[in-house]
């Protein structure tokens, strides 16, 4: 007799669990959210061993049904949860034992927590990561057409955050289309290698019974079985890889929601943000302040913190499974909460963004942003580059001191900076000449974007 009948482990004990040890060692607090996956485990399970004879049909039976009970009586918020029972595997499995009786404790023949909670984070993580991948292709699509209506508006682009060259707006989202489309695809390539069955590999090195391995893998939908099972119960690498496609999607929005910061600010006022999407001050009654993209830029901050504990949580650990394991729970559920809230909240943002083109058409006159066109110019009517380059900064260096644009100055004037600056010359240096001009693949000409938003439509179907 245990001297602690609450736990299923307790024969070997004479004295109970320290109660500050349940509560330190205790993960239900978080596991519990495996309920489904654990659950659909283990009738998988259930139904292998009734398969080998192990269980008859009536106690697979009893089992199903009593699993099948459990998951409604959770998912209608009725279920107990209990520290004493550790975590979420022993949580369902006592309460089914408690239901439904011997056949109950006959559900954990051939398995061990360690190839169950390896197979739950498993199918836990695979659902994330299908949702993911279809959350960030539903922001693309919105991307592509909002590049699509906005390829002929122009903008400046920077560089140093300094204005380098005209651009347009349609090319700049086409950029953050790009950066999704490679997480998108980082995301759907860890599939292959986060669908594989640990179920088996028991405590570390198999079972004696004669399982079917293959038959739990296909109920649960994974494409194959791990192929060693000390590797199966320890490796944690799909929840790394996930943290880290997360930490890289985070690192994109929070990139993109920078730019909306500049972008909402009084110098710039490129774009307006929605109402619903902004927030107010308590003191100062004017404010409409991008708090969401704050948000997202600073959580950003737990994506890739989430990322280096899982790496410093594995790097010292012996195979096969340690308790340490368990740790890797919090930061895997935050990366994924983390990333699919601000991938829903940004792509509502941007859907209901309104473009300021006036404002973005008179911003990239300043700055002197076509000077490289006119540099361009001058080598066409054969001036080495070097020589024009110095010729465009004296006329740069005259415009700031008399306080003008280069789009300002009449043909009259340039032909004196230099000979071959003719009336042509003038033509360049409008944003909308110098976009045209870059018409090639991945440039930013109107036309490029729309035939960029052709492939990417393309490649999104
Ligand atoms: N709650 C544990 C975890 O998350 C389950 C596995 C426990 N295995 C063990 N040998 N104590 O890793």
């Amino acid at each position: 007799m245990s001297s602690d009948s609450t736990k299923l482990w307790g024969g070997r004990f004479t004295q109970p669990t320290d109660s500050g040890v349940e509560q330190f060692s205790a993960s239900v607090s978080f596991d519990w959210r495996l309920y489904r996956h654990d659950i659909a485990g283990s009738i998988a399970h259930a139904r292998m061993l009734n398969g080998i004879g192990i269980l008859s049909d009536a106690e697979f039976d009893a089992i199903h049904a009593g699993l099948k009970r459990i998951l409604a009586e959770i998912e209608a918020g009725e279920f107990e949860w209990s520290n004493q029972l550790e975590d979420v595997h022993m949580n369902i499995e006592k309460r089914l034992t408690d239901d439904i009786g011997e056949a109950g404790k006959k559900l954990h023949t051939a398995r061990s927590r360690n190839d169950q909670v390896a197979t739950d984070l498993r199918l836990y993580t695979r659902d994330a990561l299908d949702r993911m991948v279809d959350q960030l292709k539903a922001f693309q699509l919105t991307l592509i057409d909002l590049a699509e209506k906005e390829a002929d508006t122009i903008m400046p682009g920077y560089t140093h955050l300094q204005i380098a060259q005209p651009i347009t707006l349609g090319h700049h989202l086409m950029a953050w289309f790009e950066m999704l489309d490679r997480d998108r695809q980082r995301f759907r390539d860890a599939r292959a290698r986060i669908n594989l069955s640990p179920l088996g590999a028991a405590a570390l090195a198999g079972t004696s019974f004669p399982i079917d391995r293959e038959a739990t893998a296909d109920e649960l939908a994974f494409d194959g079985v791990m192929r060693n099972s000390l590797d199966a119960v320890s490796d944690r690498d799909f929840a790394l890889e996930f943290a880290a496609h997360a930490a890289l999607v985070m690192v994109h929005l929070a990139r993109i929601g920078e730019e909306l910061v500049l972008w909402t600010s009084d110098g710039w006022r490129f774009v307006n943000l929605a109402d619903g999407f902004t927030t107010g001050s308590s003191i100062m009654p004017q404010k409409k302040n991008p708090d969401v993209a704050e948000l997202v830029r600073g959580k950003s901050a737990r994506a890739i913190g989430n990322l280096n504990t899982l790496l410093v949580l594995m790097k010292a650990q012996p195979l096969a499974y340690n308790r340490d394991n368990q740790e890797d729970k919090e930061a895997l559920f935050d990366s994924i909460d983390t990333v699919t809230a601000s991938v829903t909240i940004m792509h509502a943002m941007i859907q209901n963004m309104q473009p300021n083109r006036e404002r973005m058409r008179e911003a990239a006159s300043g700055g002197f942003s076509t000077a490289t066109d006119l540099a361009d110019y001058l080598v066409t009517q054969n001036v080495p580059f070097r020589d024009a380059h110095a010729v465009v900064g004296e006329i740069v260096r005259s415009c700031i001191d008399s306080n003008r644009t280069l789009e300002s100055l009449g043909a009259a004037e340039l032909k004196g900076f230099h000979a071959a600056l003719d009336e042509k010359a003038q033509h360049v240096l409008k944003p909308e000449g110098s976009v045209a001009v870059r018409n090639h693949i991945g440039g930013t000409a109107p036309q490029q974007v729309r035939r960029a938003v052709i492939e990417a439509r393309q490649r999104l179907s």
